[in-house]
């Protein structure tokens, strides 16, 4: 699965942050990001990462393949 914020959805609610730590980092500004090599998400950080996919009020967590 991988896993990128798009960026003109993004409102810096955070809640990412809070629930995937290890995939999701914050700028200055507040709004999210996903580090190029976070990006294709382990099995390890699945459930936190779709979490945080469901979580997000903007929808501007983006997932795709399996
Ligand atoms: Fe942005 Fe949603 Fe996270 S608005 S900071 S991607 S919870």
């Amino acid at each position: 699965m991988h896993v990128s914020v798009d960026e003109t959805k993004c409102q810096g609610h955070n809640r990412c942050m809070i629930l995937a730590p290890e995939t999701f980092e914050v700028d200055d500004m507040g709004f999210a990001h996903v580090p190029e090599d976070k990006r294709e998400v382990t099995e390890d950080h699945r459930e936190a990462v779709e979490g945080a996919a469901r979580n997000c009020p903007e929808m501007a967590i983006v997932l795709s393949g399996g």
